[in-house]
């Protein structure tokens, strides 16, 4: 009996020994597991850093890059196309004008009423998503819907005009794409961007088209004004303070454009204009430096994507892509190792996280961040992630937006410096002077886009940066001014300025 119950104590013990010894097995596999996703965050975070040192590079690069774009056609990445504005509006402008802006997911249709005094009396927009489809098929469907939108919007609120009130039928026409101007109305669609894909339109002069889809729905509307989304913020932020000299958009895509003088656009010898400048669309997404910090994952979505080795800059910082950064990281940690749970195959889907969704889940104040288990739960397949896995999701959203926010400020400084107003005298001939030559003057750059508009933490980042890089002294003479829709307004303000003909009425017929 005793041997017995000796024997049973004896298997017991060896039993516990061994469950214990498994137990232990695997919690150490779940901490090595553990480490070995910080250490892949570690490693991610450090291959997107963005010292000040860095940036300052960018900044220096994005100056000489832009200085070889105006020298030559195809000199830099940087395309610096001319966009025939060469006035801005100044607040004087007055009538009714209205606007169609087409560029990222959405589009909106406008009418502004401008009262002169730099005062705006009357503001109506639409925002209609683009179904999806349109996106890839043809350029005549494609206007068709477009025009067909603007024909039911003028039929609802164009009725209650006093003819008196109207200033004719001139359309601001806000095509946010690539477009090689040859007039301040008309010009050719150089490449799509952000996913777009309607292939019979490259090369096509987009106003033609527009126009066309009009007459075909019967509208009589003149197209007055092209422009790229970055002109028109420019224009509604010059109208309002003429110390604006620069506007850059940071929504689904990203772009800047700038002021330039006359005489240093080389490539176009001879261009003379009543201001003596002119205003110049950098497309500054298709930027390119060895200075700034790509990862593995950019690569990737680089290569993944509809344009590869294409807007690597705008593939670095803007709303299309963001949410994807991040959801390949925690794809990637989901992979080589289990802190997610079982490998969910949505992880493996592009573009599921998107940026709104990723802001939401950085910006989630609550303690236990529930924003981000909902978010993981509903978007991404992956259920019950304890907290620490949660503030991690949260810091993978941090290096992403953080890495954005701060190379569009390097971008933006990068403007100021082309133009001598970073305090350092600018560049000449693409050499950098190191010299504070520069007299310092009040500097105002319009922004507009969703990631700065909406996404605080974003804006905070990229001000913060803005700030650092210029350094105390200077930093209190650049202001950023945020131009809700002025995309828009912008181009319905350009129509007006530009408008050749003046009819009293609109009219549909
Ligand atoms: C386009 C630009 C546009 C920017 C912001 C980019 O993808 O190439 O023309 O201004 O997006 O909408």
């Amino acid at each position: 009996m005793g041997k017995l119950v000796l024997g049973l104590a004896v298997a017991c013990a060896v039993g516990s020994c061994a469950i214990a010894a498994v137990m232990v097995g695997r919690r150490v596999r779940s901490r090595r597991r553990w480490w070995s996703v910080v250490r892949a965050l570690d490693e991610f975070e450090e291959a997107a850093s963005t010292p000040v040192g860095r940036l300052r590079q960018v900044v220096d690069a994005m100056a000489v890059e832009m200085h070889a774009g105006l020298a030559s056609e195809g000199g830099s990445k940087l395309k610096m196309l001319l966009t025939f504005v060469d006035n801005l509006p100044d607040g004087s402008e007055s009538g009714i004008y209205y606007a169609l802006h087409v560029g990222g997911t959405n589009f909106r249709i406008l009418r502004i009423q401008l009262g002169g005094q730099r005062s705006i009396l009357g503001h109506d927009v639409e925002r209609k998503p683009i179904p999806q489809h349109l996106m890839t098929r043809t350029s005549e469907e494609f206007f068709d819907f477009i025009a067909l939108s603007l024909k039911e919007f003028v039929e609802r609120k164009g009725n209650n005009l006093q003819p008196s009130q109207v200033r004719g039928n001139d359309l601001g026409f806000t095509f946010s794409f690539p477009v090689k101007q040859t007039s301040v109305s008309s010009g050719t669609l150089i490449k799509w961007t952000k996913g777009f894909a309607i292939d019979d339109m490259v090369e096509k002069d987009v106003v033609e088209c527009l126009q066309k889809a009009l007459s075909r729905r019967g509208l009589d509307m003149n197209v007055a004004a092209l422009v790229n989304d970055s002109v028109g913020t420019l224009a509604v932020g010059h109208f309002y303070d003429k110390d604006t000299v620069a506007a850059v958009v940071i929504g689904t895509g990203t772009n800047a454009c700038y002021l330039e003088r006359a005489d240093a656009i080389i490539k176009c010898q001879g261009l003379l204009t009543t201001s003596g400048g002119m205003v110049i669309n950098m497309e500054w997404g298709n930027f390119w430096s060895s200075h700034l910090p790509r990862t593995s994952y950019d690569m990737d979505l680089d290569a993944e994507s509809q344009n590869p080795n294409d807007q690597g800059f705008e593939k670095m910082i803007s709303g299309m892509y963001l949410g994807d950064i991040v959801r390949r990281v925690i794809c990637k940690m989901s992979l080589a190792s289990d802190i997610f749970g079982p490998f969910s195959s949505k992880l493996s889907t592009r573009f599921v996280l998107s940026t709104p969704l990723m802001a939401a889940m950085h910006e989630d104040d609550s303690p236990d961040l529930s924003e981000v288990a909902k978010i993981l739960e509903e978007t991404l397949d992956i259920y019950v992630v304890p907290l620490k896995i949660r503030k991690l999701v949260v810091k993978i959203c941090d290096v992403v937006t953080r890495r954005a926010a701060r190379l569009a400020a390097a971008g933006i400084v990068g403007i100021l410096k082309k133009i001598g107003r970073d305090g350092t005298g600018g560049i000449t001939s693409g050499r950098i002077k190191g010299v504070r030559s520069g007299k310092l003057r009040r500097t105002v750059v319009a922004v507009e886009g969703g990631l700065y508009t909406s996404y605080t933490i974003f804006r905070e980042y990229l001000n913060e940066a803005v700030a650092e890089i210029l350094g105390e002294e200077i930093a209190p003479y650049v202001i950023l001014k945020v131009m809700e829709d002025g995309a828009g307004i912008g181009a319905a303000m350009l129509a007006a300025s530009n408008s050749a003909r003046s009819v009293d009425t609109v009219q549909v017929l």
